[in-house]
């Protein structure tokens, strides 16, 4: 039985109420431990420390993960072009591992015994927190106090009181948010109806507010964005400058039915207008620099590095593997993307690289062509010669054979 615990804190009701609750039920010492992911929020650094003593935590630390996490977890989502499902850019998904890995140094630092999480049983971020620790430290158990306790909200609410749990409960509250500086993710409330149009309200990255459409140019360096219009940022401040621009047109948003991992099928909302604008214009990029045969099979395993993710393998061998290929594959992925903002849009409208693959003398259909038509004749028989061999001896004899074939 553990004996100090590392509860990943969020300084929301239920992280709060899992404090005490931990004490109360397992008899254990708890540390809370709240990570900024670039979540926004209005609670200080202050005022999560305090709530967590108050809660009853012995030790309270608030840790800025937001430049690790951009660097070394965004990043390589972006590489990857990653979406789950072909839509869902792993907002929550992405930032789980990172916390792992500090909930594991503060257990190291504290003489933990186990960590904690707040999610429920019928979620992904179980999945994601607990297969992670018990990558990085098999040692230590994993509790769940929310998936064990049975409590409704409302028993959670009266449980803050009875115990004097300084919590911030706003009526408005129906939604369960979770953000960070990838994207938003809303649900709960009406949007468990999948037939039901998200409200207006429940944004709030992609409020639409700009009226004359912009562009921006922003410039990649083997594969990762460096600067927009010139000015060069580190990654965790390029993604909300982008992400501004691009959600005050109100663009960025998307409306799903979802595959869990844990076999149900949930309707989604989320809004990542840095996240979306950027790998779009990563993939653009990759259009014009990537040989073929490395783009083509690039995009095969896209899919499955977002999987792996979602799935909470952020910490395994195949996605390790992937992200070699991936590294490789994005030497020659630098120039510049220009991307349209507009109301309700973000597209990309041009696209340059020093290093690019496109040759306007190849592609052209002016005077300046240096493109050999000749070849093109032998080569494209060549191309046909095995079709047309088989045509000739079985398609005449193939039983769903077309007339003319047959004539
Ligand atoms: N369905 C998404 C995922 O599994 C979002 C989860 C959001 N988490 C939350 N606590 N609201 O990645």
């Amino acid at each position: 039985m553990a004996k100090r615990v590392v509860l990943a804190y969020s300084g929301g009701l239920d992280t709060s109420v899992a404090v005490r609750w931990l004490i109360e039920e397992r008899g254990v010492e708890v540390i809370a431990l709240a990570a900024d992911v670039g979540q926004g929020g209005t609670d200080s650094p202050d005022t999560l420390r305090q709530r967590a003593r108050a809660a009853g935590a012995v030790e309270a630390v608030v840790v800025d993960c937001k430049e690790e996490y951009a660097r070394d977890f965004v990043a390589p989502a972006l590489k990857a072009n990653a979406l789950y499902e072909g839509r869902y850019p792993l907002v929550s998904s992405l930032s789980r591992p990172v916390i792992v890995k500090y909930l594991v140094a503060a257990a190291r630092e504290f003489g933990a015994d186990a960590v904690a999480h707040g999610c429920t049983g019928k979620g992904n971020d179980q999945v994601r927190f607990e297969v992670a620790t018990r990558a990085l430290a098999p040692d230590l158990e994993v509790l769940a106090p929310v998936r064990e306790w049975g409590m409704t909200r409302e028993d959670s609410v009266g449980y803050a009181a009875r115990f004097d749990i300084p919590i911030r409960v706003s009526r408005t509250s129906i939604y369960s948010i979770d953000e960070n500086l990838w994207g938003r993710a809303i649900e709960c409330g009406i949007i468990e109806d999948p037939w039901e149009q998200p409200p207006e309200d429940v944004f709030a990255m992609t409020v639409p507010t700009a009226t004359e459409p912009t562009e921006l140019v922003v410039t990649f360096e083997a594969g990762l964005p460096v600067a927009v219009d010139g000015v060069r940022m580190s990654l965790h401040e390029l993604i909300p400058a982008v992400g501004g621009i691009a959600g005050s047109y109100g663009w960025g948003r998307i409306d799903m039915v979802e595959n869990r991992r844990v076999g149900i099928k949930s309707r989604e909302v989320y809004e990542a207008p840095g996240a979306l604008a950027l790998i779009q214009a990563h993939q653009d990029l990759e259009g014009l620099t990537l040989e073929r045969d490395l783009a083509h099979e690039k995009f095969r395993l896209e899919p499955r590095w977002a999987e792996l993710v979602y799935d909470g393998m952020w910490f395994s061998p195949l996605k390790q593997a992937i992200d070699a290929f991936v590294d490789e594959s994005q030497t020659y992925v630098s120039g510049d993307v220009r991307l349209r903002c507009a109301p309700g849009q973000c597209t990309v409208v041009g696209r340059r690289s020093d290093v690019g693959l496109y040759d306007h003398g190849l592609a052209t259909y002016d005077s300046s062509d240096t493109f050999n038509h000749q070849d093109a004749a032998g080569f494209v028989r060549l191309w046909g010669l095995g079709v047309q061999t088989w045509a000739s001896r079985q398609l005449r004899s193939a039983p769903a054979g077309d007339d003319t074939a047959q004539g």
